[in-house]
């Protein structure tokens, strides 16, 4: 630093020294594992992707009316006449995209590394908040473009809120604010959207991070490094934040930048799977789509949803296994039973537990794109429509017996000791 930068710096410093304190304490004094790998890279990738979309959210905001009149067309003049106006939309909407990617996989490297274990069943339940906020966050904003996804999309899964017993009718009527998903819809979506949901997420990857920064990271290993210490107090497997995992993040950023770029100049709608087609129609409350189905990274949960069969007529069963599905997340800590951590030391069962949960979980996410027509009306039995639905319901069976077996599988797994220090 130049001695004039320094100088600053050093009032600065004098007057506020807390942030200096901050910064050693979260970076250049915080000592994380030395043997980080590439799962490592997308925590600060969410990161970015969050400042990414606050900040292209921004400019959309400025453009864009919230208002079911205007809202389609505030779209397309954004994308037509708003100069650079379609990059800023194409960042945003990709960003949604990219955002569930990046957590998808952080979540699996937790998966994969037992970081939800003791002592960070904290950092993985404000973990798991944070994926609900944000399948909301993803919620609210697909109504905003009011296109005809948007709109039937909303109309579908408020009204499965109907379904809900006692409380359901209401319910439904109070989160749209009209009979019908409406201009009043529109501007509530609008400021959960932009504002409520977004405080909310940065308060909790705040404490998402406090809570790690608090018992410190772990790793592919699967073991505590603050248990060996060097003369100087530090984990001997530690190394600070800061310069080393800050320049090594860059390189995870520079790649993720490479191929969000490829995606937004070469492939921004991604063959439907980021932006749907019927959503370049505008909204039609009299017309509905033949297929409605939510975006990829909905179509797992959507699949579960339609798997469960109605009871009484009502489709309730579906909805709570759907609401189940997401809420068992929070339970992982206390239903892994296993003594290490890391897969590297696991047994047999839990590799083969998780890679299956994975398969599961893909096939659901698949099936959940395709049409079906879900309860066999297409009278043919073991049309395609069928084969979907019963594997369906394999998946979905599978997807919960990941979690209910686990206190079983992982108490019995033969495991392999655990190093005592980390290895590279
Ligand atoms: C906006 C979304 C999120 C952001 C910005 C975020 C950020 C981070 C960062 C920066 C780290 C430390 C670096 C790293 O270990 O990669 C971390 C660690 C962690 N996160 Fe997240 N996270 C998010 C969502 C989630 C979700 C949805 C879960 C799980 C449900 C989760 C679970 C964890 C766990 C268990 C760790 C500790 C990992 C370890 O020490 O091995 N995070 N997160």
């Amino acid at each position: 630093m130049s001695s004039r930068l320094m100088a600053l710096w050093d009032w600065f410093d004098a007057r506020m020294p807390s942030v200096r304190e901050q910064w050693n304490q979260h970076a250049a004094q915080y000592y994380a594992p030395k043997n980080f790998n590439f799962w490592y890279y997308f925590g600060s990738l969410a990161m970015l992707v969050l400042v990414i979309q606050i900040a292209s959210g921004i400019v959309l905001t400025m453009h864009y009316k919230a208002d079911a009149n205007l809202a389609f067309g505030s779209v397309e003049y954004i994308m037509r006449d708003v100069p650079g106006g379609w990059i800023i939309r194409y960042i945003h909407s990709t960003g949604g995209s990219a955002f569930f990617a990046v957590v998808y996989l952080h979540m699996f490297r937790a998966m994969l590394y037992g970081s939800h274990k003791k002592p960070r069943e904290l950092v993985w339940v404000f973990g798991v908040l944070i994926y609900l906020c944000l399948m909301a966050e993803a919620f609210f904003g697909y109504l905003l473009p009011w296109g005809q996804m948007s709109y039937w999309g909303a109309q579908v899964i408020v009204n499965l809120f109907s379904s809900i017993p006692f409380i359901g009718p209401d319910l439904s009527l109070w989160i749209r604010g009209d009979y019908v998903v409406s201009d009043a819809t529109l501007n509530r979506f609008f400021a959960f959207h932009v504002i409520a949901i977004p405080l909310v997420l940065l308060g909790l990857v705040a404490v998402h991070l406090l809570a790690l920064h608090d018992v410190g990271s772990n790793n592919p290993d699967g073991i505590e490094i603050k248990k060996t210490k060097g003369p100087d107090g530090h984990p001997l497997d530690g190394i600070p934040f800061h310069p080393y995992y800050t320049v090594k993040d860059i390189v995870g950023v520079v790649v993720f930048l490479g191929i969000f770029s490829a995606v937004l100049f070469f492939v921004p709608g991604m063959g439907g799977y980021f932006l749907e087609y019927n959503n370049f129609i505008p909204a039609d409350p009299l017309k509905t789509p033949a297929h409605i189905a939510p975006l990829w990274y909905f179509t797992p949960f959507y699949s579960i949803l339609r798997a469960v069969p109605p009871l009484f007529n009502s489709v309730f069963p579906g909805v709570a296994m759907m609401g189940l599905s997401t809420l068992i997340l929070f339970f992982l800590p206390w239903l892994d039973r296993a003594p290490v951590k890391s897969i590297r030391y696991r047994g047999v069962y839990y590799k083969t537990a998780l890679s299956v949960f994975i398969v599961a979980f893909l096939f659901l996410g698949y099936l959940g794109t395709e049409p079906t027509n879900v309860w066999g009306q297409s009278g043919a039995w073991l049309g395609k429509a069928e084969r979907a639905t019963v594997a369906a319901r394999v998946f979905t069976v599978i997807y919960f017996l990941f979690f209910l077996l686990m206190p079983w599988y992982t108490a019995a797994d033969k495991c392999k000791p655990e190093p005592e220090r980390v290895t590279m």
